[in-house]
């Protein structure tokens, strides 16, 4: 996000840098944070002197390193002849180091190898933290130990990224931030969301407050209620370990889902800078009440059938503990309790092993009060506006219309904007958006610490009630819609899931 307004074209950030990637070998390192650098890099948007100083604890030297991070460049950015060569600069400009996360001795020699790379210049520094948040800690202290971190406001500057989880409930999540406020100050540290930086979600401001027309019409007395669904058809892929600690509510709904929701009803910033768009996010997740378990259901998906291949269960796959009751799908009711929203449902979604993968944002509208075509209707109508987040970027409106012909008939249609067919330009991933805004110092698009507690404090009671009750999700067949409760939950609020 850029404060200068609707023609802000990203700029070069000044001054050296190195971009240390900490869990370099990952698979965040080598599908998304490497190929965004590149992809930065052939925009010219990476500063003229810049290294990619990757560390982890496998043995590999920079060639193999290079050879890693090859594998998933593109060349979306510079097509033709140009990409090779440009690809040769990149990866000669990446470097790795070989050491432990819980050892200081090897920051130091990080430091060691770093200094030389960086020459006499003072260099900016970016720690982008690709690691289990069990070493967090232990990293950024040997970092700061190691003398390569600078204090907040100092030039060179030192900036971490960190992604989630944050934590597992308010309380853990306190920790987390306190702990890594000894090495980070707040306006250092980049706490990811990356849905944040998907195209469509950087546009629900746009849309909101850049036309007039939504804005008489965005509230109770007319939206009936909001529907935010998550899908994926895919399985927890080998994350069995990570994800059957946290289940879907902490994966996706308490950040990604949420952070979308923040955007749909907050009150306009008083500007688009970092601080004014996160105060009013702030505000808005603090009025929204604990979620209550009776407004959540939770699912787990079993066997079934998916694009006609068997899939295995939840409880089938390597690593999850037998009987494990974590949840792979939940769907739940939140409220925001404010002049704007009171009364008006907000139902969000989310779960694997589904028969999509998508992301939608719903508003659906209230009834066409009175009778005028109460004839040529068949059925109780009412307008939508539906906003893809992927895939298939679209913003969709549906309306009622004649349909055409000597009848007077109606039916509903699309305004559809589609983003492939309207903007024929290559859609960044998120991590380019949100790399670049860690290279210029925007915090706009990341999760400030009060934030994050107001984002907890929602969600920390019924995770707790889940855990402690165990209770049972309703198992769905894998590539299903889900479980049969969720259609009854949406039901007691007078609505489907649409
Ligand atoms: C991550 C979750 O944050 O988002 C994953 O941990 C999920 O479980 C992923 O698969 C989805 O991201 P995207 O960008 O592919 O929708």
């Amino acid at each position: 996000m850029h404060a200068e307004g609707a023609s802000h074209k990203p700029k070069c950030p000044e001054g050296p840098v190195s971009i240390l990637i900490l869990g370099a070998s990952g698979d965040l390192a080598k599908r998304k944070i490497i190929p965004a650098l590149f992809a930065l890099y052939c925009q010219n948007l990476l500063p003229e002197k810049f290294q990619v100083v990757g560390f982890a604890r496998s043995r590999m030297s920079d060639e193999e390193f290079r050879g890693m991070a090859t594998e998933n460049l593109t060349c979306r950015y510079a097509p033709g002849n140009s990409c090779g060569e440009l690809m040769e600069q990149f990866l000669a400009r990446c470097f790795y180091f070989q050491g432990q996360y819980n050892s200081p001795e090897s920051f130091r020699l990080l430091r060691e190898r770093l200094l030389p790379l960086e020459g006499n210049e003072p260099t900016n520094r970016v720690f982008y933290m690709a690691i289990p948040p069990s070493v967090f800690l232990d990293v950024a202290r040997s970092l700061k130990q190691a003398g390569l971190v600078t204090d907040g406001g100092a030039s060179p500057w030192s900036r971490a990224v960190i992604e989630k989880p944050f934590g597992s409930d308010r309380s853990s999540s306190d920790e987390m931030v306190r702990n890594m406020a000894e090495v980070f100050e707040e306006n250092q540290t980049y706490r990811i969301d990356h849905y944040l930086g998907k195209e469509v979600i950087q546009n629900l401001l746009v849309l909101r407050f850049a036309n007039l027309i939504f804005d008489p019409i965005w509230n109770r007395a007319h939206i009936e209620n909001v529907q935010i669904s998550w899908k994926e058809d895919l399985s927890v892929e080998g994350r069995a370990g990570y994800f059957d600690g946290y289940g879907i509510i902490r994966d996706v709904i308490q950040n990604h889902l949420l952070q979308i929701l923040a955007l749909i009803a907050m009150e306009e910033p008083v500007s688009l800078h970092a601080k004014d768009i996160r105060d009013e996010k702030v505000k808005l997740l603090r009025s929204i009440p604990q979620v209550e378990l009776r407004h959540v259901v939770v699912g787990q998906y079993a066997e079934g059938v998916w694009k006609g291949v068997r899939k295995a269960g939840y409880l089938e796959e390597e690593g999850v503990p037998k009987g494990s009751v974590t949840p792979t799908y939940a769907a739940a009711v939140l409220h925001v309790a404010n002049r704007r929203w009171e009364g008006v449902p907000f139902l969000i979604r989310a779960g694997k092993g589904l028969n999509d993968r998508m992301t939608e944002i719903r508003i659906v509208f209230r009834e066409t009060p009175g009778k005028l075509y109460d004839d040529a209707l068949h059925e109780p109508v009412r307008n939508e506006l539906v906003i893809r987040v992927q895939p298939d970027e679209a913003i969709v409106f549906r309306i009622m219309n004649k349909t055409p012909g000597l009848e007077m008939k109606l039916g509903i249609s699309e305004l559809n904007l589609r983003y492939q067919a309207a903007y024929r330009v290559e859609i960044p991933d998120a991590y380019e958006c949100l790399l670049l805004d860690v290279l210029e110092g925007d915090e706009s698009l990341f999760i400030r610490s009060d934030e994050l507690a107001a984002a907890w404090d929602i969600f920390t009671p019924v995770l707790h009630r889940l855990e402690e009750e165990r209770v049972q999700p309703e198992p769905y067949a894998f590539g299903a819609e889900g479980p049969l409760a969720a259609a009854g939950l949406a039901g007691r609020f007078g609505t489907g899931w649409r």
